[in-house]
């Protein structure tokens, strides 16, 4: 077995070693002064970069990072051949022989930290904390379905049967898996999703964000140069309207693995339901409306810490980021006070610099968006905080906006933006129930000494994942199963034992003597 029954814990950074910072901050110095980088499809191992289209640093405008060539229909359709050809071959490897690829995979990321840290700084604004956890999940998730794919798809098991008759299950790749993957984790779910596909048998080919493709593409050439054959992986960057929308009407593909906006989880999904041929599974993890419940029990300052890191750490950028905090009107002027104090303390600035606490948003489009918002918001409901930001980047200010009533709020605003809803002891299950109502389900966070107030609360709102008395965010492969239900997503949850099954086909084969 590949590690017994517990994967191998990966491997973290220090920052609280001045050497250890300044490694990282060495890496992004070199990116910055260093050569263009140059990216676009992997077809069987084949690199297409030509004509690509230029990659600017969110934290800097004027940096150009390199260059990213657009996948065509063409490069599309023949990656979606070659991994259609590879298939069965790479089932017939079985999950024990997957299974050391998939974790020489992790170890060969893990060994690459340093440089992945800085790219996620540089392509995608990702501070060093965050970029850290970002290569030790993908690490993770390398090891984790490693193991599930030893201990479930090796082999078959017999099942019961009448004197005379055996029979056997086993659980096979469906085919090609179409992995589309959102910019906010660049790495760990571009190869989270990639690996659980990997590891039930499937060959992939892959889509990562538009905004966010030279780091995908620099862990295809890592996973390749682990040892992944390359008629097992396909890369095609592109725009979710060309390439995702041709990969998901393409009857080649067995089954369709995305994590992004539930607007889009609709769309792919409309487009399956009007496909010929065979219905395939579509398993989707999207956004979040998620609440934080605070009562009069609650440690303050505790509170403030895990509100800042829930609603404002990858500046929002999170599904799981913490978007409505619940304060009882006997002390929410005593948390706001505490937590607007807190904030004055945030360093928003580069991501490449080791005391930066908030990098920039991913774009102009996110940016824009985020400025109409606050915009609406001054004349709806009430402003109270919002942080000056540097200039040159696409930077935004985390920000807080107390709600009126929470019929205000329907959606997720994706960035820095916290909303407070004061609430009277006697109406929590009145509340629960109101967001409970917005029919997303992923995250939700409690703060309180007493039992009874959380159970309250978990009684009125359902969420994939529910945290007490701790931050929000961070979920930790294998340890806090994750993803949502509702309008945040299908299951089954990332990171945990029924995840692969998802992937899966399974077969009986039944013999009489
Ligand atoms: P998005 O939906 O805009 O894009 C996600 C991916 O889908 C991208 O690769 C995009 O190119 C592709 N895409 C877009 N249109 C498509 C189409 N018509 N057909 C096929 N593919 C298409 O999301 P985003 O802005 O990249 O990511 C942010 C969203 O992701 C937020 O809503 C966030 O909550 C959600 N998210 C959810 C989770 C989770 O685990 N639940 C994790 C991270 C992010
Ligand atoms: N899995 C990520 C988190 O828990 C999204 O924050």
């Amino acid at each position: 077995r590949l590690y017994g029954p517990m994967r191998k814990n990966s491997i973290g950074v220090d920052l609280s070693q001045a050497s250890e910072r300044k490694v990282l901050e060495d890496h992004v110095d070199q990116l910055r002064g260093g050569k263009a980088l140059v990216a676009g499809p992997i077809i069987s191992g084949k690199v297409l970069s030509e004509g690509g289209a230029e990659v600017v640093a969110p934290s800097d405008t004027s940096r150009r990072l390199g260059t990213v060539r657009e996948a065509s229909d063409a490069d599309v359709d023949a990656a979606l051949d070659a991994a259609t050809a590879f298939q069965p071959e790479w089932d017939a490897l079985g999950g024990a022989r997957r299974a050391r690829i998939l974790s020489d995979m992790g170890d060969a990321l893990e060994a690459n930290m340093d440089r992945l840290v800085a790219l996620m700084a540089e392509e995608a604004g990702k501070t060093f904390g965050d970029g850290i956890a970002e290569v030790r999940e993908a690490v993770d998730f390398c090891r984790y379905y490693a193991v599930q794919a030893e201990e479930k798809f090796e082999g078959r098991t017999r099942l019961p049967g009448p004197a005379g008759e055996t029979n056997h299950i086993s659980l096979h790749g469906r085919g090609v898996f179409a992995c589309i993957s959102p910019w906010n984790f660049p790495l760990a779910i571009f190869t989270g999703q990639i690996t659980a596909a990997l590891g039930a048998g499937n060959t992939v080919v892959a889509k990562p964000a538009e905004q966010a493709p030279i780091i995908a593409f620099e862990a295809v050439r890592i996973f390749q140069k682990a040892g992944l054959p390359v008629g097992a992986l396909h890369l095609v960057p592109g725009r979710g309207e060309t390439v995702g929308a041709k990969l998901t009407k393409d009857l080649r593909v067995s089954g369709v693995c995305f994590t992004g906006g539930t607007d889009t989880a609709r769309l792919i999904n409309k487009t399956l339901a009007d496909r010929q041929g065979p219905i395939i599974p579509l398993i989707a993890e999207t956004g979040g409306l998620n609440g934080m419940f605070v009562d009069t029990t609650a440690l303050r300052e505790q509170v403030i810490d895990d509100v800042l890191g829930s609603a404002f750490g990858s500046a929002g950028q999170r599904c799981s980021a913490l978007r409505l905090l619940f304060l009882p009107d006997a002390t929410a002027d005593f948390i706001l006070e505490g937590l607007k104090g807190a904030m004055d303390e945030l360093k928003i600035g580069d991501p490449g610099r080791a005391d930066t606490d908030v990098g920039p948003v991913i774009d102009s489009e996110a940016r824009e968006m985020l400025q109409a918002y606050m915009a609406r918001m001054e004349t709806e409901a009430s402003v109270i905080k919002t942080l000056d930001t540097p200039e040159g980047g696409h930077f935004f200010g985390p920000s807080i906006i107390e709600l009126n009533s929470l019929d205000q709020i329907e959606k997720e605003t994706f960035g820095p933006v916290l909303h407070i809803v004061r609430y009277k002891p006697d109406n929590i299950a009145e509340v629960g129930a109101a967001l409970e109502a917005k029919g997303y389900g992923l995250t939700l966070g409690v703060h309180s000494r007493l039992e009874s107030f959380a159970a309250k609360v978990r009684a009125a709102v359902k969420a994939g994942n529910t945290y007490i008395n701790r931050s929000m965010t961070g979920a930790v492969v294998g340890v806090q199963p994750f993803g949502g239900e509702g309008l945040s997503g299908t299951g089954p949850k990332a990171g945990g034992p029924h995840y692969m099954l998802r992937f899966a086909s399974e077969r009986v084969v039944t013999v009489d003597i």
